[in-house]
């Protein structure tokens, strides 16, 4: 039984320390580096299943040293991987600087993630299993719209993030019912750089908006609803890596859960604020009785 379905990518993220990122043309010395399992699709999965979700993963790993990390990685937090294939390419990459304050800027490099350009035999039975499918842009658009289309024939839910931004298909919004846009994603969807304003556009292709605002939280906006706000912990940031990923991963459990959207998105922003606080992606994804604590104080 699978509650949470993502399909989409897996990266090794190859992650450099430095005070200051280097500007073209100039090299700088970092402090460390470390290779951390990541990308879009896995931190999902890995955060909803730590939040105590029961998740699957649809994707692909390289046949290589990373990829087998990145599945082991799976298998450890409780993600089912049987829908994961290992394919004759190199393991997706994803390489990242994060600085001194705990922003970062990052390269993606698709490799096998490139291959899921479909849905498998036995993909679109697992996602009609399901209560809700994940979806980010980190792998081809053809198979996001053919995920999202199989669980809105099947009545699942779908949350979709839509990052790296880019343009969106109007048959991919047509089957999504939760959008979740940070700031700068709904700018480039939009052309609106204040959240409200943005949401209130994404409202006339999608039912439902959460755009996250980082520090500040998040605004969920619906059709029928007075939009809202809420705040999230502050927190001295570390590294912000997956930050995003966190929160979905567990707002998409507490919604399972069938919690009031304002519990749901509280949750979610005390998941994100815990993992914000350690390096890494997956690494520093927080497990539900952490959330439970954070989320009480
Ligand atoms: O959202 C964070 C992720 O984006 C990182 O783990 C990295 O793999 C990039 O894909
Ligand atoms: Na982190």
């Amino acid at each position: 039984m699978t509650d949470i379905v993502v399909l989409g990518s897996t990266n090794m993220d190859l992650v450099a320390y430095v005070e200051k990122p280097p500007e073209r043309g100039e090299t700088v010395t970092g402090r460390e580096f470390r290779t951390i399992p990541g990308g879009k699709g896995a931190n999902q999965a890995i955060a909803a299943a730590h939040a105590g979700g029961t998740v699957s993963m649809i994707g692909a790993v390289g046949n290589d040293a990373f990829g087998a990390r990145l599945r082991s990685t799976l298998d450890r937090s409780g993600v089912d991987t049987d829908h994961l294939r290992t394919v004759e390419a190199p393991s997706g990459t994803a390489h990242i600087v994060v600085d001194d304050e705990g922003g970062n800027a990052i390269v993606v490099v698709p490799g096998a993630n490139g291959t899921v350009d479909h849905l498998a035999p036995g993909d679109e039975g697992l996602i009609a299993s399901a209560d809700t499918l994940l979806l980010q842009l980190e792998i081809p658009t053809a198979a996001v719209v053919a995920g999202a289309r199989a669980a809105r024939a099947h009545g699942v839910r779908t949350i979709l993030t839509p990052a790296p931004a880019r343009p969106l298909p109007p048959e991919l919004l047509a089957a999504t019912d939760l959008l979740i846009p940070n700031e700068h994603e709904a700018a480039v969807l939009t052309g609106r750089t204040d959240p409200r304003e943005a949401a209130r556009v994404l409202l006339d292709s999608v039912p439902e908006v959460v755009i996250t605002l980082g520090a500040a939280g998040s605004l969920y906006a619906a059709r029928d609803a007075q939009p809202l706000t809420v705040p999230a912990p502050r927190v001295t940031p570390v590294d912000s890596t997956g930050a995003g990923d966190t929160f979905v991963g567990a707002l998409a459990v507490a919604l399972g859960e069938h919690r009031p959207m304002r519990e749901a998105l509280a949750w979610a922003a005390a998941a994100a604020a815990l993992s914000v606080r350690r390096t890494g992606a997956s690494a520093s994804m927080p497990c539900r009785s952490e959330i439970e604590t954070q989320y009480a104080s």
